[in-house]
């Protein structure tokens, strides 16, 4: 072959790779939202997740509803390891920040993603006194009890059951606590129904049931980023919440039993506003829970299922909204995470990189007659519903 027709045709190769590479790339570029790709309805896989010390197998259940999101659930703890949600343009991201190994969800979790019980948030001193009787336990968050104890239910293996309907696909956990676990009285069943509908949102039917007197305050403990776990701080995402009041916080962030006025206060997010905007404030609750960490009297009271919070992300369009029947709500800022630990995303959490929005009874409520009452007795069910709804700007 002549040298000119060789050197044309290895041209016109070059050209055909650089032709090929331009047209994939450009094809990736048109934005296919993944969410109408994927197409199908819901559905809902099991995976083995890894195996406890002792040898239990944990599962991890990934939830897809027709929309293409998913939410992903691990038999331990009843964690949401992942939830992933459609920014603006369709493109999906990981909102909850998480771990991808089981052995890091033992070892250091600040409780991400789990089910916090039997008492969520703090008891001072560990201690209270129901009919009479007073229980002492354990304190795990210097003087105080936090999130149930030692081995809360944050570090419990439950019992998954899968179910499929039409518009949404679901995981109810059950988990028996024996009489006198981790010192509270009465054997308490539990169950936690997590269901992700086509109009993404997650919804918790929580129930239980005590054989003896008791007291129960159970929550989910996501840390949201809305821009995507592992992707920077979340002082830039505008809060909302519908409250009015708070329980302000003594050094050790046990309720000083006060139901004060959030009016004229850095923590009152009744405008939305970033939760960055006022969160170094010298203000004394602010410094005491070195940002937000704070409950909120919600002005609906715990009447019904109601519209506690909204955040908007700004940057990627997301929407997260919490619909709950609590009285409460715990907004918590992040500000323990301290950039040691590192995330499904294989990035490290700085400080603030993810906050919580838990719904719940006020904390050290079994302290205070003040506070509306956490305690169940045998005959009676607790019952609550809180719902994360996700959508776009
Ligand atoms: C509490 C924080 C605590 C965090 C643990 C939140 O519910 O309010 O004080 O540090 O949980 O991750």
């Amino acid at each position: 072959m002549p040298t000119s027709t060789l050197i044309r045709n290895s041209f016109a190769a070059a050209f055909r790779v650089v032709l090929v590479a331009v047209v994939a790339l450009a094809l990736s570029l048109v934005a296919v939202p993944p969410a109408q790709a994927a197409g199908g309805g819901p559905s809902i896989t099991k995976k083995y997740f890894g195996t406890l010390s002792g040898g239990k197998k944990i599962d991890i259940y990934t939830l897809r509803n027709s929309n293409g999101m998913r939410v992903k659930i691990l038999t331990y703890g009843g964690i949401l390891q992942s939830i992933e949600v459609p920014d603006s343009r369709g493109r999906l991201a990981d909102v909850a920040l998480g771990f991808d190994k089981l052995s890091d969800y033992v070892k250091q979790s600040p409780y991400f993603g789990c089910i916090t019980g039997r008492y969520a948030n703090r008891i001072a001193k560990g201690r209270f006194t129901l009919d009479g009787k007073t229980y002492q336990l354990a304190t795990n968050d210097g003087p105080n009890h936090l999130h149930g104890g030692n081995k809360g239910f944050d570090k419990r293996v439950w019992q998954a059951e899968p179910f499929r309907r039409h518009n949404s696909v679901g995981l109810a956990l059950t988990y028996t606590s024996p009489n006198g676990e981790e010192h509270y009285p009465g054997t308490l069943r539990a169950k936690v129904v997590y269901t992700l509908t086509d109009d993404n949102q997650i919804r918790m039917d929580y129930r239980a049931t005590t054989s003896r007197p008791t007291v129960v305050n159970l929550t989910n403990h996501t840390y949201f980023n809305l821009r995507g776990e592992g992707n920077g701080r979340i002082l830039g995402h505008e809060m909302r919440i519908n409250a009015s009041h708070y329980t302000p916080v003594d050094k050790t962030l046990i309720p000083t039993g006060k139901i004060a006025r959030l009016g004229g206060t850095p923590l009152d997010f009744r405008e939305p506003t970033a939760i960055g905007d006022r969160i170094n404030s010298k203000n004394q609750q602010i410094v005491r829970g070195g940002g937000y960490d704070h409950n909120y009297v919600l002005d609906s009271r715990g009447h019904g299922l109601d519209l506690a919070a909204k955040v908007v992300e700004p940057e990627s369009g997301r929407v997260l909204e919490v619909i709950t029947d609590q009285p409460g709500l715990q907004f918590y800022s992040g500000n323990f995470l301290d950039g040691t630990l590192r995330g499904t995303s294989g990035h490290l959490y700085p400080k603030r990189s993810g906050f919580a929005l838990e719904s719940q009874h006020f904390p050290d409520s079994p302290n205070h007659k003040n506070f509306p009452s956490t305690v169940l007795r045998p005959g009676d069910v607790y019952r609550t519903t809180t719902i994360y709804a996700f959508s776009t700007m």
